[in-house]
């Protein structure tokens, strides 16, 4: 295309968009047409900068807006200095992420942020750099085009509600420069934060408590939602906007094929309300996905919205004004594990039905486990009409999966336990809550087939699964957290291990705990990847198994049909066969009898066509 068609380009998508971009702006802040023009002469700079090759992409995209619902992804997250050192390292090891079946890899925040400072990476100190002990930017566009070169998409954090205190922005409010202090929120004294707290609850209660931090060099307080030292950003200033969706075109430009949203219900800060899920939060969400449209409309948003169910889903947005393409599926995640501990598979099987029901252009990333902890966010109305009280129930879940429980197998840790509020949270890898450290090699040999039924779940939802790094190989917890003065007051660092190379070295071996693993998923994702019926658009529904252990779940499309039971008690159950003369998917045996065994912990993938 010639310079002038190109820039074409740019001008018809804003064309498109624009007055549902100016109505939005308008909205948020009070008719500001100049911070409106900027933002606009923004959107055309960084479009200006795209690469021809990434402009291609979008094309191809733009033209079938659904792509990414047509493929079957298998997603990874994992941190560049636990799996290979750096982001070079991670480009050398392409060749295990391919080998897992990965085409969707998600890398933990890499750009700058202060040593022992950093929450993780969730506190950047320059939006333009990568951390100096990962890499540099030239290596991060050589990963995605290596990533894109096999197939794989790549997403990154935009971590957007907070910066580091080290930011530049953050550093010159400190030292009083007015335009910099009303990017954050900045007080005088404790009169309004004291007003603020009377309706705020806590994200870090006991790693960081209080929403409020007082900087004693310039005798001010700053709003800090998570840890003292991540500032939160006022979106109430145009400038924050412009200026951070400037930073998430500039990730977008490096070849980022999907931006997760860190944090997003946090963003707009209303005094007298808990400061989650704002309307105008959804304005913002919808201003990025517009702004994406008119840049690089083939790249997604994925939001990180880990709230109760009935929040989560308007995140989508409409089918006409989207604004995540995919979410967590953290409600199906914290119900999973609930399951584990109950061996009830009630509300599993009630959510299974209610996700059913979403409108089709919902696209959940389903997980086992992630970087962060498991918060108890599960629907305690209904848990209460079975008899279930919220209190003692978190308080069982917890002493299940961290041992304490008389005869838990289970190895986790708690996280921001608050006795107060007895609402502590959960970590722990996938292998060490279902009991793979066991000493017992009979437990161990349960624990495997566990592990082995709770991915096959996992890759049973509809939407994108994302494994986390090491659980591909069964990888226990590390506990070497504990003495490193940097990371022991955060428990998340229990599961966020180095990977073992050593060890999935075995991988190839079936006599090995990491062989028997590896090669199970492998099969599993294999067929998966092959079989039309797991494609997000399948009708799915719940169903009764006459079990209260058994979850049974149906995927029918275009004349198939998968029929999928998950045992999740180590007991075994014996069920009415819900598919008769259906083939198993793995082993294509045929299920002839009108009832069916399931070993503990067992499950089936039955297919019948017609
Ligand atoms: C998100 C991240 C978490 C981080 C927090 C603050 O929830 O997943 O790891 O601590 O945001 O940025």
């Amino acid at each position: 295309m010639t310079a002038t068609g190109v820039m074409g380009e740019c001008e018809r998508r804003l064309t498109k968009h624009y007055f549902e971009l100016r109505r939005l702006y308008g909205e948020l802040y009070n008719g500001d047409m100049r911070a409106f023009d900027y933002f606009c002469t923004m959107l055309r700079r960084t479009y200006g900068e795209r690469s021809e090759e990434l402009r291609r992409t979008d094309r191809e995209r733009e033209k079938k807006p659904e792509w990414y619902r047509d493929r079957n992804f298998t997603g990874m997250t994992l941190y560049a200095q636990n799996f290979a050192g750096t982001l070079k390292g991670v480009e050398s090891k392409l060749d295990y992420i391919r080998e897992c079946g990965v085409d969707f890899l998600h890398i933990q925040p890499f750009l700058a942020s202060t040593k022992g400072r950093d929450d993780g990476g969730y506190a950047v100190s320059d939006y333009r750099k990568v951390n100096e002990r990962l890499g540099t930017v030239g290596d991060l566009e050589s990963l995605t085009k290596s990533c894109h070169e096999q197939g794989i998409l790549l997403s990154a954090d935009f971590v957007m509600n907070h910066t580091s205190e080290d930011h530049p922005w953050a550093k010159a409010a400190r030292a009083g420069d007015p335009a910099c202090r009303s990017k954050y929120f900045f007080f005088d004294d404790w009169e309004i934060p004291n007003q603020y707290e009377q309706s705020l609850p806590q994200v870090f209660p006991t790693t960081a408590p209080g929403n409020f931090t007082y900087l004693p060099d310039c005798d001010q307080v700053v709003m800090t939602f998570f840890y003292p030292y991540q500032w939160d950003l006022n979106y109430r200033n145009p400038m924050v906007l412009n200026d951070m969706t400037e930073n998430l075109l500039f990730l977008a430009n490096r070849g980022m094929d999907v931006l997760r949203l860190d944090a997003i219900p946090y963003i707009w800060k209303e005094l007298g309300t808990d400061c989650r899920n704002r309307p105008e939060v959804h304005k913002l969400a919808r201003l990025l996905n517009l702004a994406c449209q008119v840049v690089c409309p083939g790249v997604l948003l994925l939001g990180e919205v880990v709230m109760e169910p009935e929040k989560v889903a308007p995140y989508f947005g409409t089918p006409e004004k989207p604004e995540c393409q995919i979410l967590y599926n953290v409600t199906t995640m914290c119900t999973t594990w609930h399951t584990v501990a109950t061996r009830d598979v009630g509300l599993l099987r009630r959510q299974a039905e209610q996700l059913g029901r979403l409108p089709g252009n919902a696209l959940f990333q389903n997980y086992l486990r992630c970087h962060d902890d498991i918060g108890w966010g599960l629907d305690y109305p209904w848990l209460g009409s079975r008899g279930y009280e919220e209190g003692a129930h978190k308080k069982y879940l917890n002493d299940w999966f961290t041992g304490v429980w008389p005869g838990s197998w289970s190895r986790g840790e708690l996280y921001n336990d608050d006795p107060r509020l007895r609402d502590a949270r959960l970590c722990g890898t996938t292998a060490s809550l279902v009991g793979m450290e066991s000493e017992d090699p009979e437990l161990r040999r349960q624990a495997i087939r566990c592990d082995e039924m709770l991915h096959a779940w996992m890759l049973t939802q509809s939407g994108i699964p994302v494994l986390y790094s090491g659980d591909e190989i069964g990888q226990f917890n590390d506990y070497s957290y504990h003495d490193d003065p940097d990371k022991r007051q955060d428990s998340r660092y229990l599961h966020r291990g180095k990977f073992n190379w050593e060890l999935a070295a075995l991988r190839h071996d079936p006599s090995t705990l990491q062989g028997e693993l590896f090669q199970a998923l492998r099969r599993m994702e294999r067929r998966r990847a092959e079989l039309e019926v797991f494609r997000a658009d399948a009708v799915v529904s719940a169903f009764d198994t006459g079990s209260d252990r058994v979850l049974g779940i149906r995927r029918s499309l275009a004349g198939q049909t998968l029929t999928a039971l998950f045992n999740f008690s180590e007991a075994p159950q014996n069920v009415g066969n819900p598919a008769p003369g259906g083939r198993d998917a793995l082993t294509r045996e045929e299920y002839a009898a009108p009832r069916l065994d399931l070993p503990g912990y067992g499950f089936a993938w039955i297919l019948t066509e017609g």
